[in-house]
């Protein structure tokens, strides 16, 4: 195991490049096996979570492979055979579950573990099941695996979710694609991940209408074609580095970022008291003044994001006044407050609202990583706080974040890489 070392106080100033959005790439990479042959994805970030899901795509019979540099991913869906998604390879990552809805469609059967829970609460998949079974699918729940079947095919079927799940709509969406008739997900998710899904499989063929409202209509297809698609820039990652810039009354042009798919967390950090400015490149952050409070309450897109909470919140632990942040997304989501409080952050929650009174200054501390976001928000801290942070357990920020060391050294920040005990 590794952990991260960062010696704060360095204001953070140049360029950065945004990579791919790993939210995007992921059910980019399971509607691969709706068509038969090479795909290929470009700008495919170079992450952990994306080898995870390269391995059960190979574990299925595809081929998978990565041009290093070029961020190129190719699938291979030729020698596809397997319709089981065991569970070795879904408990390390519960957007595996993605493959359900397009196997199903494609095959007419699959068998994929259920994801159970993880970190940051229980996270069920009951959106997705009751969707795919107004769509036809019999499904099943025995030994910890999800059965779905479909001999005959899938219909279209008027879906209606009960909240609106990113996951859940990107499946579905999947799954009915070639189905035979018209399917509308009403109250679906509007996050830009899930219009660029639609994006790419109508390049492949698809006839998708509405993604990124909650109203997607799709029309059934015969069969689909492989594509050939770049992936949007992370819009996390971007907000990841854009707190990063303000906690340390930075300077920074992120190349690549994208106002239009940010703009609840850019209104936050504008009131926070941040710079930001959108150019032909990406966006350019900056902080001269004090961080101001700010209340905030995570939603689904367009809302502020959930994704973006922990790291926010660490932002508002240097305010000059008190912050209220709701978490509404996820139950379990501030496991990052502790570790801040080692911090000398002053964090008080009650149920899901979290009260931030601001604080002039962090302290380094050894501190513990407890899911993706969480890391990012401990990271930030340790840019932030007076002398050395250890963060320990980064393997769940290599999941998400590329490169984070270089990327961050690059715009001077002191962070290295170092063995820690297992
Ligand atoms: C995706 C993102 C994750 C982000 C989340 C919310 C990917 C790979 N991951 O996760 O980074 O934090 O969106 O923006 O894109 N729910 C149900 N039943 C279901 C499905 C979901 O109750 O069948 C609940 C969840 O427990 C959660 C909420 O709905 O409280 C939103 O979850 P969902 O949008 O499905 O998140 P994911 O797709 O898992």
């Amino acid at each position: 195991m590794e952990n991260f070392v960062v010696e704060g106080g360095v204001r953070l100033e140049g360029t950065l490049t945004v990579s791919g959005a790993k939210n995007a790439a992921l059910p980019i990479m399971t509607a691969a096996l709706l068509a038969d042959g090479e795909c290929v994805f470009r700008n495919v970030p170079d992450l952990n979570d994306i080898a995870t899901l390269g391995k059960l795509l190979s574990h299925l019979g595809c081929t998978v492979k990565r041009d290093g540099p070029a961020h190129r991913v190719r699938v291979d869906t030729s020698g596809l055979g397997d319709v089981e998604a065991p569970y070795d390879h879904v408990k390390r990552m519960r957007a595996s579950v993605l493959v359900l809805g397009p196997m199903l469609a494609r095959f007419g059967r699959a068998r994929v573990s259920l994801p159970g829970g993880c970190a940051i609460g229980a996270r069920p998949v009951d959106q997705h099941l009751k969707g795919l079974a107004k769509l036809g699918a019999e499904i099943e729940l025995a030994e910890g695996y999800i059965e779905a079947r479909a001999p005959g095919g899938l219909w279209g079927a008027e879906v209606h979710f009960d909240l609106p799940t990113v996951g859940g709509t990107e499946n579905l969406m999947m799954a009915a694609v070639l189905a035979s008739g018209r399917t509308m997900l009403v109250g679906a998710a509007r996050e830009p991940e899930v219009e660029e899904l639609a994006t790419v499989l109508n390049k492949m063929g698809a006839n998708i209408s509405g993604a990124g409202t909650d109203v997607v209509t799709i029309e059934g297809v015969k069969e689909l074609h492989p594509p050939d698609h770049a992936i949007i820039p992370d819009r996390i990652e971007a907000g990841t580095y854009m707190a990063a810039v303000a906690l340390t009354g930075g300077d920074v042009l992120l190349k690549g970022a994208r106002v239009d798919h940010m703009g609840s967390f850019i209104d936050r950090l504008v009131e926070a008291g941040v710079t930001i400015d959108a150019t032909a490149e990406g966006i350019r952050v900056k902080r001269e003044g004090d961080i101001l409070p700010v209340d905030i309450r995570t939603a689904p897109y367009p809302g502020f994001p959930t994704d973006m909470q922990a790291q926010m919140m660490t932002l508002l632990c240097l305010a000059r006044g008190r912050s209220v942040i709701e978490e509404k997304v996820f139950e379990n989501r501030f496991m990052h407050v502790a570790e801040l409080q080692r911090m000398g952050a002053k964090i008080s929650v009650r149920g899901s609202l979290a009260t931030v009174t601001g604080v002039d200054g962090l302290s380094g501390a050894k501190v513990m990583a407890t899911d993706l976001r969480a890391s990012a928000s401990l990271v930030l801290a340790g840019l932030a706080a007076s002398g050395l942070t250890e963060v320990l357990r980064i393997y769940h920020i290599d999941r998400g974040y590329e490169d984070i060391v270089s990327k961050l050294s690059s715009v001077g920040a002191r962070i290295k890489r170092v063995p820690g005990m297992a």
